[in-house]
């Protein structure tokens, strides 16, 4: 059997209990697929700061380097709220995307048939949506420099002066929008690149260098849309959209949005590539839930550990090659929301509802 090096980051909050509902799903279907994973466990977030001082330390990073893949919880928390920002829990994520060159961050949204009386849009809007968006995740106004904060002028005419800087060059839009055609090819073959080229010279060299990369790609279509725009057609005719393209904070704000179209924020999976090969020639990667630590109702069973489990199954298919498995995994999520199982989050039948660990039970054993 081939080993694999997963590092576990369980982080703060829910974040433990989804991730460790989840391992032995994972442990299985690798298992299945002629892989062992040899799991090892650090502290990043606010965890890590109770322990260190700080969100994320050099031997949890040099840790994360040497795996084929990071499987991450939530970070973050009341606890950690008042730090000031260069130390607080979110850091860690940071400090993982730029320290493992983590560019490409992809947030499936899917609506899935059981669910669709979750969504807070009308169902025959929702239904049948099925976008990527594929966020830029290293660069643009996120790590961009100059950025801080200074104090201007003088006398009475001194005030203060916040700024950040929204920057972005020639590779680092080839190898994002590469990720986005490449993943369209495998599904609808249209690519919706975000930007906001009408006021941005940053943008307008977004979209010009999209546009070179599109001729590679002549069975892809490529469509340019400003970002207000989009925010406007994602509530409109989310059908419209297949694969979104985007800067670091577009990428943000529009993934949270085509998030909510699902109806649960608890249900929605994220994968984070780097440049780096692992030993199974694919992308190392970092995945985790797209929602947050949810501090109130951390420890009481509640949590949905659907997303992570969800993102288990991404990282089965970028980062070991496992297709079939990852398959297997989404299938069976389906399966067992269609049979009326659910979590709090996602209300259901007095008797169909199921705690975190119950949840994840019944994935382990139709997986
Ligand atoms: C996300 C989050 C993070 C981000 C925060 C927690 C740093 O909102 O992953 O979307 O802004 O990227
Ligand atoms: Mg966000």
């Amino acid at each position: 059997m081939k080993r694999a090096k997963i590092l576990v980051l369980p982080g703060d909050g829910i974040g433990p209990e989804v991730v460790r509902a989840t391992l032995p799903i994972l442990e299985k279907v690798a298992s299945a697929g002629g892989i062992r994973c040899d799991v090892t466990e650090a502290l990043a977030g606010g965890c890590s700061i109770d322990q260190h001082g700080i969100p994320l330390t050099d031997e949890v990073l040099r840790q994360a380097k040497k795996v084929d893949a990071v499987m991450l919880g939530a970070v973050g928390g009341p606890a950690w709220d008042q730090l000031p920002h260069e130390t607080r829990p979110e850091r860690a994520l940071l400090g993982l995307r730029s320290g493992l060159k983590l560019f490409a961050n992809l947030r499936p949204a899917q609506i899935i048939p059981a669910l669709l009386a979750a969504s807070t849009l009308k169902a025959e809007v929702v239904e049948g949506i099925d976008l990527l968006v594929v966020r830029e995740l290293t660069g643009g106004i996120y790590f961009g420099k100059p950025r801080g904060v200074k104090t201007i002028g003088s006398g009475d005419k001194m005030e203060k002066k916040g700024y950040n800087t929204e920057v972005y060059q020639t590779s680092e839009i080839v190898r994002i929008a590469r990720v986005a055609f490449e993943a369209a090819r495998l599904r609808k073959k249209k690519v919706t690149s975000v930007d906001k080229a009408n006021i941005l010279e940053s943008s307008i060299l977004w979209r010009e260098v999209v546009a070179g990369v599109a001729k590679d790609y002549p069975d892809v279509q490529l469509e340019n849309m400003y970002v207000d725009n989009c925010a406007m057609q994602l509530v409109r005719n989310p059908r419209q959209f297949d694969v979104i393209v985007t800067t670091n904070l577009f990428g943000d704000i529009l993934s949270d949005e085509a998030a909510m179209l699902t109806g649960s924020i608890g249900m929605l999976p994220s994968a984070s590539l780097g440049i780096k090969k692992n030993r199974f020639g694919c992308a190392q990667g970092m995945y985790e839930p797209v929602h947050g630590s949810a501090p109130d109702i951390t420890g009481k069973g509640l949590a949905n550990p659907l997303a992570t489990i969800l993102s288990a199954a991404m990282l089965l298919r970028y980062s070991l090659g496992l297709e079939a498995g990852a398959q297997r995994i989404e299938a069976v999520v389906s399966q067992v929301l269609a049979q009326g199982y659910r979590t709090a989050d996602l209300g259901g039948a007095e008797g169909q509802r199921l705690s975190t660990d119950e949840m994840a039970k019944r994935v382990l054993e139709a997986v």
